[in-house]
C-alpha cells in the first residue's frame, strides 16, 4: 500500500459520514451511458434507490469495454471441467461475440428490456453466457441452482414470469448424471406454462429429445448459428439486473432483486479493495452460478474488473481426488481462490497432511478467501499452514450481494483473527443490538443489524413483494436492516458471526429453510406434525434433521417412514437439501402458545448450554427427547 493511500479506517468513516460522496466517487469506475448525479434517493419506495438518474449496461461494462480498451485477446473465462477432463478458454473478444449473438437468440424469442429469463443450468460456460446476454438486452435473469427439484423450479417460474427458459440436456454429478429436461418439463407443467419456449444447450452423452417430452424446445447451437448479434441496451441504474431466489423462514423463497448500477459500482469496488484483483489477474471462485457467490464472483465481479475468471465444474474431492483444487490453481496460475469452508473440510478429511499438494506448484496463489458459512478455527489454521497464504473469511448474504464484514486486502490488509471475518466493510453501518434494539456491550452477543441506507449493490426490495421486504428486513428494528444473524464485536472492532437467529440453516454452504422442509414432510399422510432443525455436522457445518409425530391410530415402521420422508424431500426440494434423518417421537416440545422449541432442541443436539423456557407447555416432552437429541 502506498503511504498516501487511504487507510481502511478513513475510508470506512467517509463511507458512513458521506455515503453519497463515497459511492459517487466509486461510481467513476463504471462506464455510464448517463453518469449519475445523485447517490441514494430516499424517496423511492420501499427503501430508496442508488444512482437513480444514471444509465448504463452491465454486460457492456463486463465485456465490450475491455475489448475497446485493447484487452480483447486476454482470457475472460476459463472453463475447467474436472467431470469431463476438459478445459476451454474464452478471450474477452470471443466471449463478447458469443454473448452478443446469444442476446440475439433471446431477442428473437421476444425477450426485451425488463423481461425475465429463467436459467436452469449446471456449471457450463453457457450459463454465464445466458446471464450476460440477458443483461445485454436490459432484461432480468433468474438463475435456479441445478440441485433443486421440479417443484422449487416451478415456484420460481411462477413468481418470476419468464418469457423464456434456458437450460441444458444434462449435468454431471460424481455419482450420477442429472437429466435437466424431464425436470424442466415437470416444472413447466406445475407452473401452468407447459409451452414456454425452452432454449436447450445439448451436451454430449445426453440423448434428450425435447419434442418427446412435449417441450417447446429451441436448440442453442442452431439458434446461435443464425443469430444477429445484439448491441447493449442502456437501462436505468435502478432497473433490475437479476432476481435470485433464496430461502426465507417460510416455504416460499424470497426473490432478492439486484439493480444494475449499484451492483456494478459495488462489485468493482470490492474486486479492487477487498479481493485485490485487477485487470489480467486470474481469479477462481469455486461455487455455483445458482448461488449469489456465483453471480457476484464467478460472473460479474471478475469480468467487470477485467480479470480472468475460472469456472469449475467439479467437486473439491472425488473428481478425481482431494488434489483437484491444487491442480486447477497450478494449471491456470490462480492468484486468489474463493471457496466455502466445507470444501476445505472435505479436502482435509481425505488428505489431512495435504500430501497431494506436493504434486502441484501453487506458487501463484496469494490469498484464500472463504465465505458462505462460519470458518471454524481448525480449518482456518489447517488451510493457512498447508497453503502458506492468508486465509480470509468474510461474511455476507444473498441480500447484500457483497461482503458486509471482511478484510480489505486491496485497500489495507488488516491482521487476521481466527474465528472472525474481520471488520465491517465501507457502506455497512453494522450495529449489534439486543431484542429491544439497544446496543449491546463490547464482546456481548446480539442481533447483527445494518443502519439504513444500505450501500449500493444490496437488495432494494423483493420481486413483486415490497411488503414482504419490509416485514422480513426493516420492521424488526426501526431504521435498521435485520441480517438474521447473531454475533459480537471484540475490543478491536472485529466481528464474530455466531449463526442465524431464524429458521434458516446452512448445509455445505447452501442456504436452506427448515420451514420449507417441514412443509414437505407435513404432506406425508402419516405425519401429524413435525419439526426440522439444523444440527452441527463435522463436514457440512450443519445438517437438517426431522422429528415427526404420527397421526393417532397410525402405525408405520419408523425406518420405512424415514425412507419415504427422505425420498419425499429429495423429490420436492431436491438433492441439495441433503435430508437423511427423520425420527418418530411421541410429541414435540412447545410453549404454551404452541411455538415449537426448535432452538432449545438444536442447542441440546449441539451440546450447547441451554435453558428450557418457563413458558414450556409440558416439560416432560423435552426430557423424553433428551437421549435422541444428544445422540445426534
Ligand atoms: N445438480 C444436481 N445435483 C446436485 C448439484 C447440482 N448442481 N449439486 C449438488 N447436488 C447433489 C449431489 O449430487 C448430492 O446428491 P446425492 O445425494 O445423490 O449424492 C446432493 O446434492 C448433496 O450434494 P453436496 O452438498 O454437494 O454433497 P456431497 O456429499 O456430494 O459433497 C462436498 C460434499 C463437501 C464435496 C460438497 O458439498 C461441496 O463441494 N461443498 C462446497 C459447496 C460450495 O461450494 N458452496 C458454495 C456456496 S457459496
Ligand atoms: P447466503 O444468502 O446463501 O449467502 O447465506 C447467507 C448466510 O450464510 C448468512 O446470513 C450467514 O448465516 C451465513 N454466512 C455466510 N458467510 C458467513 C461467514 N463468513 N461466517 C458465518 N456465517 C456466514
Amino acid at each position: 500500500m502506498a503511504s498516501n493511500a487511504p487507510s481502511y479506517r478513513d475510508e470506512y468513516q467517509r463511507s458512513i459520514s458521506d455515503p453519497d460522496g463515497f459511492w459517487l466517487q466509486a461510481a467513476q469506475a463504471v462506464d455510464w451511458v448517463v453518469p449519475p448525479s445523485q447517490g441514494h434517493n430516499k424517496e423511492d419506495a420501499p427503501n430508496g434507490r442508488w444512482f437513480a438518474d444514471g444509465e448504463l449496461n452491465t454486460c457492456y461494462n463486463a465485456l465490450d469495454r475491455h475489448v475497446a480498451a485493447g484487452r480483447g485477446e486476454q482470457p475472460a473465462l476459463i472453463h475447467d471441467s474436472a467431470m469431463q477432463g476438459t478445459q476451454r478458454s474464452y478471450s474477452y473478444r470471443e466471449l463478447t461475440d458469443l454473448v452478443a449473438r446469444f442476446a440475439g437468440v433471446l431477442r428473437a424469442q421476444g425477450v426485451g428490456k425488463g423481461d425475465r429469463v429463467l436459467i436452469y443450468m449446471p456449471m457450463i460456460p453457457e450459463a454465464a453466457i445466458a446471464m450476460l446476454a440477458t443483461a445485454r438486452l436490459g432484461a432480468i435473469h433468474s438463475v435456479v441452482f441445478g440441485g433443486f427439484a421440479a417443484s422449487e423450479l416451478a415456484v420460481r417460474i411462477q413468481d418470476a414470469g419468464p418469457t423464456v427458459l434456458v437450460t441444458t440436456s444434462g449435468g454431471l454429478e460424481p455419482a450420477r448424471r442429472v437429466e435437466y429436461l424431464p425436470t424442466t418439463q415437470e416444472a413447466l407443467q406445475k407452473a401452468g406454462v407447459p409451452q414456454l419456449p425452452v432454449i436447450i444447450k445439448h451436451r454430449d452423452g445426453f440423448a434428450a429429445d425435447p419434442a418427446a417430452l412435449g417441450l417447446n424446445g429451441v436448440d442453442w447451437d442452431a439458434a446461435l448459428a443464425d443469430a444477429e448479434p445484439a448491441a447493449p441496451v442502456p437501462v436505468k441504474a435502478s432497473d433490475p439486473l437479476y432476481i435470485l431466489y433464496t430461502s426465507g423462514t417460510t416455504g416460499a423463497p424470497k426473490g432478492v432483486v439486484r439493480d444494475n448500477g449499484g451492483h456494478a459500482v459495488a462489485l468493482l469496488w470490492t474486486m479492487a479493495n477487498h479481493y485485490d484483483i485487477g485487470p489480467g489477474d486470474v481469479w477462481w471462485t469455486a461455487s455455483d452460478v445458482g448461488w449469489v457467490v456465483g453471480h457476484s464472483y464467478i460472473v460479474y465481479g471478475p469480468l467487470l474488473a477485467g480479470a480472468t475468471t475460472v469456472m469449475y465444474e467439479g467437486k473439491p474431492v472425488g473428481t478425481p481426488d482431494a488434489g483437484a483444487f491444487w491442480r486447477v490453481i497450478e494449471q491456470h496460475k490462480v492468484k486468489a481462490l474463493f471457496t466455502a469452508p466445507t470444501a476445505l473440510r472435505a479436502i482435509r478429511k481425505m488428505d489431512p497432511d495435504a500430501e497431494l499438494l506436493k504434486k502441484f506448484d501453487v506458487g501463484s496463489l496469494q490469498t484464500l478467501f472463504t465465505a458462505g458459512e462460519r470458518l471454524d478455527t481448525d480449518t482456518y489454521h489447517w488451510a493457512g499452514k498447508v497453503l502458506g497464504v492468508p486465509v480470509v473469511d468474510h461474511w455476507w448474504q444473498t441480500e447484500t450481494g457483497w461482503p458486509i464484514v471482511g478484510n480489505p486486502r486491496g485497500l489495507e490488509p488488516l491482521p487476521l483473527k481466527a474465528g472472525s471475518p474481520s471488520v465491517p466493510m465501507p457502506g455497512f453501518d453494522l450495529r449489534i443490538v439486543d431484542g429491544m434494539g439497544n446496543d449491546v456491550a463490547t464482546s456481548e452477543e446480539g442481533n447483527l443489524v445494518l443502519g439504513l441506507p444500505l450501500p449500493p449493490g444490496t437488495l432494494p426490495t423483493l420481486w413483486n413483494d415490497d411488503q414482504r421486504f419490509i416485514d422480513s428486513y426493516l420492521s424488526a428494528f426501526a431504521g435498521f436492516y435485520l441480517t438474521g444473524d447473531s454475533g459480537y464485536q471484540d475490543q478491536d472492532g472485529y466481528v464474530f458471526v455466531m449463526g442465524r437467529t431464524d429458521d434458516v440453516i446452512n448445509v455445505a454452504g447452501h442456504r436452506l429453510s427448515t420451514g420449507a422442509i417441514e412443509q414437505v414432510i407435513g404432506t406425508h399422510p402419516a405425519v401429524a406434525e413435525c419439526a426440522v432443525i439444523g444440527v452441527a455436522d463435522v463436514l457440512k457445518g450443519q445438517k437438517a434433521v426431522g422429528f415427526v409425530v404420527l397421526k393417532s391410530g397410525l402405525s408405520i415402521a419408523p425406518e420405512a417412514l424415514e425412507k419415504e420422508l427422505v425420498a419425499l424431500v429429495r423429490r420436492e426440494i431436491g438433492p441439495v437439501a441433503d435430508f437423511k434423518n427423520a425420527t418418530v417421537v411421541e410429541a414435540l416440545p412447545k410453549t404454551r402458545s404452541g411455538k415449537i422449541l426448535r432452538k432449545t432442541m438444536r442447542q441440546i443436539a449441539d451440546g450447547d448450554d441451554y435453558t428450557v423456557p418457563s413458558t414450556i407447555e409440558e416439560p416432560s416432552v423435552i426430557d423424553a427427547l433428551l437421549p435422541v437429541l444428544r445422540a445426534m
